[in-house]
């Protein structure tokens, strides 16, 4: 009882506790979102954007004690479902040279700036010239999960490579990059909660891990989802969701967020959660959500054309 009390030390996401109880854990998930989903920081990696345009450089990350990362660290999760959220968000992760070039093909016409930041450049023989700014951030991922994996279990683990939905143009290409830009923003926003989530159940070197890696996904997640306002302002609630949840034609069959959701959950091995854990990411995912929604409002057409110029993509749907 006296261990549950007293907290342990302050950690990146606040009060540290040996064995939280609930409401620790739902203050710690708080603490996090509160300061890494801050409005002028979420305004300040949007900025970014047409910066990262002119001169690409990726985002640093802080020095990290990998020999340090060990089991005493994971707080409030059993070591071993930790693990199986390791190996899920790693098989998430990968392959993403398939993810940035997918991408690229959808924005390549559209707005070459853009396809230029997610996959690079490419010659006449689609050879790579250059890497996208986004892969080479993201492609930091799965190794540092790796090596995590490694560290807390001394053993080497080679993520599946899945196969990646390739680009499939229909015939009305804005479309395409609407529907495409809105599953890659719900990936990253996944990705951030997830992240957010596992550093409130984590401490120490092992915290310092996810905190570079959240750091990154709510960087892409800003930008996509900036640039997907600026892109396409005129888009309803209503639309967003029925683009999300809707099958439409053959082409997007795959291309189901449910199915997607459906499909991380059992990689994450969601059945074997605690009750404590499952509500405990249910919050994140809606609280983050809230968060993203105040700095979405401070997205007016002024502030995003000050940023980005006009759009000529909204004028054509
Ligand atoms: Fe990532
Ligand atoms: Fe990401």
């Amino acid at each position: 009882m006296l261990n549950t009390l007293s907290p342990l030390a302050k950690d990146l996401a606040g009060q540290s506790y040996p064995h939280p109880h609930y409401f620790q854990t739902q203050h710690r998930i708080l603490s996090v979102i509160d300061s890494y989903l801050a409005v002028e920081k979420l305004q300040e990696r949007l900025q970014d954007l047409p910066i990262q345009f002119d001169n690409p450089q990726p985002r640093p990350w802080k020095l990290i004690n990998w020999q340090a990362i060990n089991r005493n660290q994971i707080i409030g999760i059993d070591a071993e479902i930790f693990l199986t959220i390791l190996i899920g968000a790693m098989d998430t992760e990968a392959p993403i040279r398939g993810y940035t070039q997918t991408s690229r093909q959808y924005l390549e016409k559209l707005h070459p700036q853009m396809a230029r930041f997610v996959g690079g450049t490419i010659d006449e023989d689609d050879e790579l010239l250059e890497l996208g700014l986004w892969e080479k951030e993201e492609r930091q991922h799965t190794p540092a999960l790796i090596k995590v994996y490694n560290q807390l279990t001394g053993e080497k683990i080679i993520p599946k490579l899945r196969t990646v939905r390739g680009y499939l143009p229909s015939d009305d290409p804005n479309e395409d990059l609407y529907r495409h830009g809105l599953h890659r923003v719900a990936t990253e926003y996944g990705a951030t909660c997830l992240y957010l989530w596992l550093m409130a159940h984590t401490t120490g070197a092992l915290q310092d891990v996810l905190e570079e890696l959240v750091q990154d996904e709510i960087n892409h997640l800003t930008k996509f989802w900036g640039f997907g306002v600026w892109a396409f302002p005129d888009t309803s609630l209503m639309r967003i969701g029925r683009t999300l949840i809707k099958t439409r034609s053959h082409n997007y069959q795959r291309n189901n967020l449910l199915r997607t959701l459906r499909r991380m959950m059992n990689t994450l091995n969601w059945t074997s959660w605690t009750l404590s854990n499952k509500t405990t990411l249910m919050f994140t995912f809606i609280y983050a959500m809230r968060r993203l929604w105040v700095w979405n409002n401070s997205l007016t057409p002024e502030y995003l054309q000050d940023l980005f110029g006009i759009s000529s993509l909204s004028s054509l749907i």
